[in-house]
């Protein structure tokens, strides 16, 4: 048996390496997975041949601890800096008159987080974060759920111990995707990528870590006794070994090829994926490295130019504050138009009270605005030779500009917030946008525009009310008429077949997101269980901190809330959904790709449905599909694929059939389901 688990985690670390590293995957996700799945299966059956380095170790766990501090074997040393052409050119008349002419390895600055690992015998031992330099933040656990960091390396050439240091970084896709989730759950956005692959390395659960979309690159490799004359071949040798080294190095003979490379990197940054901030030039010769040797603080060998972030220098005409879903403010600059890096700025971001006074910032002063990894543009300084002579500091808003209350400030958090859920309007107003969106309620035909119309008219104040509205109520609005009307009512009706994980998220409690809405459902079944479950119990599902506990409980106690959730409840919102042990799973281990569009459920429904009852998704059609479910207006290249390779085309109601719900002459309410424990779950 050890025999078989040693050959899947042999193979697995190869697709892995071919889809992270190379880019370039030999197998499905399908077979990749069920490896996986087989694996997991025979590791937890005899447990006696676990290893830390396992690939089933990647999805992380939830044990990490607090983490410990360790002593970096070689210091993690910064580099020099510099914005200027001219002290890079001195940079390297320093090193030729000290060394004579070289050769230099220009290299990306990624804009992430330092990160120094340990390999053992080509296995991954220990990860450390820069800390202060000599020391650093044991996160070995959290680094071994990022992809394209080997576990155990490829050949078998590698010295028996080496540390390998690069840049951890979230890519600006994962980046987005991550900060989108963040403000649905009411959390404080990350700034930009480096705070968020900084924030997520130093997150307790490595589940949490893994699913954020870390990448990585390598770019220096230390050891007693590198068997390598230089820089550029030992990071050769370790592109060999697994290591995901950038393919922008280039090795460069003089000043001038420098500076080709420099102004090649400033274009070719707006189109990489991730952040990068400058380069970083390198002695490559070991022995001329060690000749020049370090400073205190940076090797004497390598120096980082950096790339200036556009400014420009405009006038703050006024701060106007806006209030967000969870009632946290967030002031605004009004600039007279500036033009920067292409675009016309007239507004920019001051993020908080404490933020505004650092810098002094006042009214009519003439600021810098920058653009940096930021999508909004951010006052960076004030030009002071500039200030006005009457100028007076600025005064923070002490109460809410929309409904009048004193603002709070919440411990660890940097701004203010108004406490006023129940009845401040862009609280309320941003509560039921959020209840509508198609990822909770997936209420149709229900834009910004005409939620804040009805909640002008009193027709809605909170997400109850939404339940009552009437076609005859809708039908006189702008845009509107009979038959948007009644399918806006059609539409809030479907709604209450949404399972519970999704009302659950819907509800907006803050910090809690798809996943832990989901993570809680599955842990409690109900709304009622978690109503009377204590803080401790609550502690108790996956992924859920304190934090968010809290806010459950605040939440739940909140009488307003209590009286919103009965009257949901009373117009037939799902409130319960079975636990994980009442899975159905009569297309266990069945693959879907779902195409067209379908009479009775979306196409979300219905690949919610394949999961509920064990099957798959897939994005395309391949020879591990399955099934394609086909409907209406499909593409017909997929059909002909289909056809090609004999997979099985189906239509909705054979589906259906196929997950006891067939023949129904309209679409079978969750809550049916529910009464009919044959019948599958909500999962
Ligand atoms: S070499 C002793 N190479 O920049 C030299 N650093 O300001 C070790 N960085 O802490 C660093 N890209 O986090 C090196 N290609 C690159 C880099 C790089 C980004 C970061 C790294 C380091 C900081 C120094």
């Amino acid at each position: 048996m050890l025999q078989r688990i040693l050959e899947l985690r042999k193979a697995l670390n190869d697709h892995n390496y071919r889809y992270y590293v190379l880019n370039d995957p030999a197998i499905s996700d399908y077979d990749y997975d069920r490896m996986m799945r087989e694996l997991q299966d025979l590791e937890a059956a005899y447990p006696q041949y676990d290893d830390p380095n396992s690939p089933s170790h990647r999805v992380g766990s939830d044990l990490s601890g607090e983490f410990a501090t360790v002593a970096h074997r070689y210091p993690m040393l910064s580099l020099s800096n510099t914005y200027s052409l001219e002290e890079l050119h001195e940079f390297c008349d320093r090193v030729t008159r000290e060394v004579g002419p070289t050769e230099y390895v220009c290299e990306l600055k990624f804009d992430g987080t330092a990160i120094s690992v340990t390999y053992e015998n080509g296995r991954l031992v220990r990860a450390v974060t820069r800390g202060d330099g000599s020391t650093g933040d044991d996160v070995t656990a959290n680094v071994r759920t990022i992809r394209s960091i080997p576990l155990e390396l490829r050949g078998n050439d590698y010295p028996s111990f080496f540390e390998i240091r690069g840049e951890i970084l979230m890519p600006r896709a994962s980046f987005n995707r991550l900060n989108a989730e963040r403000e649905e759950a009411g959390e404080s956005p990350f700034a930009n990528p480096r705070n968020a692959a900084a924030g997520t390395l130093k997150q307790q659960s490595s589940a949490v870590v893994a699913r954020r979309g870390l990448d990585n690159f390598m770019y220096y490799l230390v050891g007693d006794e590198l068997p390598y004359t230089s820089h550029w071949e030992s990071l050769r040798k370790a592109k060999e070994w697994g290591f995901k080294i950038s393919e922008h190095m280039k090795l460069c003979r003089s000043i001038d090829a420098i500076d080709d490379y420099i102004r090649m990197v400033d274009k070719l940054r707006e189109t990489l994926p991730y952040d990068t901030d400058g380069v970083v030039i390198k002695v490559n010769d070991y022995v001329l490295q060690r000749k020049l040797g370090y400073t205190a603080k940076s090797p004497r060998w390598a120096v980082a130019y950096k790339f200036k972030a556009e400014q420009a220098l405009t006038r703050l005409n006024s701060v106007d504050f806006q209030v967000g879903r969870t009632g946290a403010i967030t002031p605004v600059a009004n600039l007279d138009p500036v033009q920067l890096a292409g675009t016309t700025v007239k507004r920019a971001s001051l993020h908080n009270a404490e933020q505004i006074a650092l810098l002094d910032i006042r009214l009519h002063d003439m600021v810098y605005v920058e653009k940096g990894g930021e999508i909004i543009p951010k006052i960076v300084g004030v030009e002071l030779s500039r200030r006005p002579a009457d100028s007076v500091p600025f005064e923070y808003i002490t109460h809410c500009p929309e409904c009048g209350t004193l603002l709070v400030k919440y411990e660890g958090e940097a701004k203010h917030y108004c406490p006023n859920q129940s009845h401040c309007p862009p609280q309320i107003l941003g509560r039921i946008i959020h209840f509508i969106a198609r990822r909770a309620m997936d209420i149709e035909g229900l834009g910004e525009e005409t939620v804040a119309l009805l909640y002008q008219q009193g027709l809605i104040r909170d997400i109850a009310d939404l339940y009552d509205l009437t076609a005859v109520q809708l039908a006189p609005l702008p845009r509107l008429g009979d038959k948007s009307a009644e399918n806006i009512v059609k539409s809030i009706r479907r709604s209450t077949e949404i399972p519970f994980p999704r009302v659950l998220f819907a509800l907006g409690i803050r910090f809690v997101g798809e996943t832990t809405a989901k993570n809680l459902a599955v842990h409690f079944g109900s709304l009622d269980a978690m109503m009377a479950a204590s803080r401790e119990e609550l502690l108790a599902a996956d992924e859920v901190g304190e934090k968010i506990a809290d806010s459950i409980v605040q939440y739940l106690a909140d009488e307003e809330n209590q009286r919103i959730v009965a009257r949901l409840r009373e117009a037939g919102v799902q409130f319960s959904g079975r636990k994980r042990e009442g899975l159905s799973e009569s297309l266990e281990g069945k693959t879907f790709v779902i195409s067209g569009t379908f009479a009775r459920h979306s196409r979300d429904q219905l690949k919610e449905l394949i999961e509920l009852h064990g099957g798959k998704n897939l994005a395309a059609v391949s020879s591990n599909t399955d099934f394609l479910l086909a409907g209406a207006n499909m593409g017909p290249a997929k059909l002909a694929k289909a056809q090609k390779l004999g997979v099985e085309i189906i239509d909705e109601e054979r589906f259906l059939t196929m997950i006891g719900e067939g023949n129904a002459s309209r679409p079978t309410s969750v809550a049916e389901q529910e009464n009919n424990p044959v019948q599958g779950s909500l999962f």
